[in-house]
């Protein structure tokens, strides 16, 4: 390890959908000159593939097709000097926005089930982890990521304000929503990445509990630099 690593520690943040977790996390490693990883967009990106390689054809997946994409994808990130931070591509191609979209979104969850999956991006995490100095948030990331990792963080609020924001943020984009729809898609949402088999959401033994119903950005974000203060000074 260079010196200028020696007090960089690896900092996860898992929780549930729609927390904020990737905000706060990339304040958290502007502030810090960390790396921050969005562990979700690389599980995004893979989706993205097999959406277009037709891997997933009507929701269901052709599992021996998938196998061999595996081969065939290459995840990056690039540096994006717009929006100072990373963005995500698919084998050289910037994917950042388009694995925003529905249809991603609509079949990430059963792609990122798959223990195939899993293992190429979890060895991938690992390795972007090995200089420490990173902020990545996810799912699985204090508890299979980083079991080691000097801080962890697990993020919920409660799914009524988590439905709400998510509300906001499309009424103000002029988007056509219904509160009850988001609210559903939320519980059903935290229901599968609790249930599923391979690597469901739960917060590490070591992890320290981020409830954010009733905080503002700016008291998430001192909060958790005070947990940062605490193990590297
Ligand atoms: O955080 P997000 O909504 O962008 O995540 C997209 C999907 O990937 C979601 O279904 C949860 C899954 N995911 C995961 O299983 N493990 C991670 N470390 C990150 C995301």
């Amino acid at each position: 390890m260079t010196d200028s690593n020696q007090n960089k520690i690896i900092i996860a943040i898992d929780g549930y959908s729609s927390c904020g977790k990737s905000t706060i996390a990339k304040e958290i490693a502007k502030k810090l000159n960390y790396i921050f990883i969005d562990s979700g967009a690389m599980y995004r990106a893979v989706t993205l593939y097999c959406l277009r390689a037709g891997v997933v054809v009507n929701g269901e997946i052709n599992l021996p097709v998938l196998q061999e994409s595996l081969k065939k994808i290459r995840i990056t990130f690039v540096f994006n000097p717009l929006t100072a931070h990373n963005d995500v591509c698919l084998n050289g191609e910037n994917v950042e926005q388009e694995i925003r979209q529905l249809a991603v979104a609509q079949n990430v969850s059963q792609i990122a089930a798959i223990a195939a999956v899993r293992q190429l991006l979890v060895a991938q995490q690992q390795e972007m982890g090995r200089s420490k100095g990173i902020v990545m948030d996810g799912r699985d990331i204090g508890t299979v990521v980083f079991p080691s990792a000097e801080l962890k963080i697990f993020m919920t609020a409660d799914a009524r304000i988590r439905a709400q924001r998510r509300y906001d943020e499309m009424i103000a984009k002029n988007e056509p929503v219904d509160f009850d729809e988001i609210l559903k898609n939320i519980n059903e949402r935290d229901r599968f990445d609790e249930t599923r088999e391979e690597s469901p959401l739960r917060k590490a033994a070591d992890a320290i509990v981020l409830d954010n119903s009733h905080m503002t950005r700016d008291e998430q974000f001192e909060w958790i630099l005070s947990k940062v203060e605490e193990r590297v000074f």
